[in-house]
């Protein structure tokens, strides 16, 4: 039980362009163990609408999917999606805790881009600045003011109570990627909208960029390309994937374009990294989201760059029945930001 901020139990929920998920662990130790879980699928325009109507459309469905799943809270954290979320590492002087936080303050609106009044910040001190030893690197993020007023009244109508905002980012990091990896890992979120990528040094993000390519954009150009209907080509790429060999290698040609065009700002993404901190080199890229499961899609990116490639396990630090084995697993690459969030220190 967590005295201190009060708050025993709670849940994790991704309201995502496709699906709300919803995750509840249980117990106290290092790994907790899942409770309950679920998913339900909601129109992008209802995710990510800012009209009441929607919302109340939204709020209904998390409710719903609340009761069907047994939560047994009404504590909720929620993720907030990286289009919504400004991230970026500064450094700045080394200084006492109270002071860094005065000068973030003062400073702050130099580092993002959005009114300082209107904006939400939050910073992490990461450690010692790869370009300047006598600087530290701090973590800053800021959040639109308004969205997560409009978020938490949806939430507070609909009778939860919200213990946290946290970015999809961070949530996702905490549940696939290992806390002991010293050596820079890449994730990479590829979503039904856009795909965020994240280069974690020592359990820290120290890169966030969000892409505007998925799922969505893969499907409309295979159903531009095969000339054949949405469900068809969705039938068609989560089938061949990128394989030149197979079907002729009409799904790669319709879809690689569309492909190449994440594949190139990982690229540009990992060349600003590696100036950044030129003695690391990344290690492996932890892929999730509905598209990481393209078929041949991670050895793609693996000969691309020269690196491990493998998906990434949502469930990795939490203990369930080995009944449930292959149920979770087959849908582990849809709930890595719920999980996240469920693993919170409340
Ligand atoms: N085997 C499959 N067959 C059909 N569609 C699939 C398959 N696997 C994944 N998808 C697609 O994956 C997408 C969902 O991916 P994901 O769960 O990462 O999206 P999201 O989190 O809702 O989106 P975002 O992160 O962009 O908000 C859906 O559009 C779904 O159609
Ligand atoms: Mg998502």
């Amino acid at each position: 039980m967590d005295i201190l901020s009060g708050v025993s139990e709670f849940f994790g929920l991704d309201i995502g362009t496709s699906s709300i998920r919803i995750v509840q662990l249980r117990g106290t130790g290092a790994v907790k163990t899942l409770d309950r879980y679920g998913s339900a699928p909601v129109a992008g325009a209802v995710a990510m609408s800012d009209s009441k109507a929607d919302q109340q459309k939204l709020a209904q469905a998390i409710v719903q999917l609340c009761k069907q799943a047994g939560i047994t809270t009404k504590n909720v954290a929620v993720g907030i999606p990286s289009n919504r979320v400004f991230t970026t590492v500064v450094d700045m002087e080394k200084l006492s805790q109270s002071e860094l936080a005065k000068t973030i303050r003062y400073q702050a609106d130099s580092f993002i881009p959005t009114p300082l009044a209107e904006s939400k910040i939050d910073w992490a001190l990461l450690g010692d600045s790869p370009k300047d030893p006598t600087k530290v690197e701090v973590l800053l993020s800021s959040v639109n003011n308004t969205y997560i007023e409009s978020r938490l009244d949806m939430l507070e109508n609909a009778g939860f109570n919200v213990i946290a905002f946290e970015p999809d980012t961070f949530a996702v990091v905490r549940s696939i990627v290992a806390p002991e990896a010293a050596a820079p890992q890449m994730v990479l979120d590829v979503g039904a909208r856009s795909s965020d990528l994240i280069v974690v040094v020592n359990g820290a993000p120290r890169l966030s960029r969000s892409i505007p390519v998925g799922s969505e954009a893969i499907i409309r150009s295979a159903v531009a390309g095969l000339g054949v209907d949405a469900a068809q080509a969705t039938q068609f790429v989560y089938k061949f994937g990128v394989s030149r060999d197979k079907l002729e290698g009409r799904v790669y040609n319709a879809i690689i374009n569309v492909v190449d065009n994440l594949v190139a700002e990982i690229e540009k993404s990992i060349k600003f990294f590696q100036g950044r901190y030129p003695s690391l080199k990344l290690e492996r890229v932890i892929a999730t989201g509905g598209a990481s499961t393209l078929p041949e899609f991670p050895l793609y990116v693996a000969n691309k760059f020269g690196v491990n490639v493998e998906i990434g396990n949502a469930w990795r630090n939490v203990s369930f029945p080995a009944s449930r084995q292959n149920e979770l697993l087959s849908i582990s690459n849809h709930f890595a930001v719920a999980c996240g969030l469920a693993e919170r220190k409340a």
